[in-house]
């Protein structure tokens, strides 16, 4: 038995946009400079974590809550009307190609607290032999917890498993989980990954059992 581990906001589905229009429009509120560079270290990141690195210092724990959830309700507002047409590209076939082969089971692990919220509303729960999300771990990534959770849920060892990651800390998981990771996007922002490419839509389950052969977990 092989395992795929997929994240969910900018992997399955066009999410990531709205975490960072959130963040952008809390930044203007409190008058701190924020643009989409700066936002590729935000990725990932637990919703308090993101605050801390988006102001450069951790404030009050009063403060604290208060920022993440204004933050939160913006995005709340933005995923109000997705639909199936925000799943990305190559999606879709991909979790169905691998949902048909029986010596193959995939997780989902984000470090959203919104990621139940976002599958519900795309019917995508289904596709899924575990789901880890925000609420259920101590420590969001770049810890390992959240894939070591998936792992464990599948009942299937770290080796033999490949993560599908946008984002920085999520390569950095992987590799700590003892992991193999793709990375999806840009390679100045994600190099550590074992493969880079731009979407699901260069992947199908032959790919990923090259992968397997090919490259040696260290
Ligand atoms: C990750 C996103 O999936 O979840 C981050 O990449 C986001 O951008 C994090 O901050 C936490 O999400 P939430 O929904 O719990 O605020
Ligand atoms: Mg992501």
């Amino acid at each position: 038995m092989k395992g795929v581990i997929f994240d969910l906001d900018g992997v399955i589905v066009d999410t990531a946009k709205y975490h960072y229009r959130g963040w952008k429009r809390l930044a203007e509120h409190l008058k701190v400079e924020f643009n989409e560079k700066k936002n590729e270290a935000l990725k990932g990141l637990s919703r308090r974590d993101s605050l801390i690195a988006l102001l450069g210092y951790t404030p009050s724990e009063s403060r604290i809550r208060e920022w993440s959830d204004i933050k939160n309700q913006f995005y709340l507002e933005y995923i109000q009307e997705i639909n199936r047409e925000d799943i990305l590209p190559g999606s879709l076939r991909l979790l169905e190609e691998i949902r048909s082969v029986p010596d193959f089971k995939q997780a989902l692990a984000s470090s959203s607290r919104n990621a139940g919220t976002v599958l519900e509303k795309l019917n995508l729960a289904e596709y899924f032999d575990a789901v880890v999300d925000g609420n259920e771990v101590i420590k969001a990534k770049p810890d390992p917890e959240l894939f070591l959770k998936a792992a464990a849920k599948l009942n299937i060892k770290p080796e033999r498993i490949i993560v599908f990651e946008d984002a920085a800390s999520g390569i950095q998981a992987a590799g700590s989980a003892g992991m193999r990771a793709v990375g999806i996007g840009k390679l100045e922002n994600l190099s550590g990954a074992d493969l880079i490419v731009r979407d699901l839509s260069e992947i199908d389950l032959a790919k990923i059992k090259k992968l397997f052969i090919e490259t040696v977990v260290v």
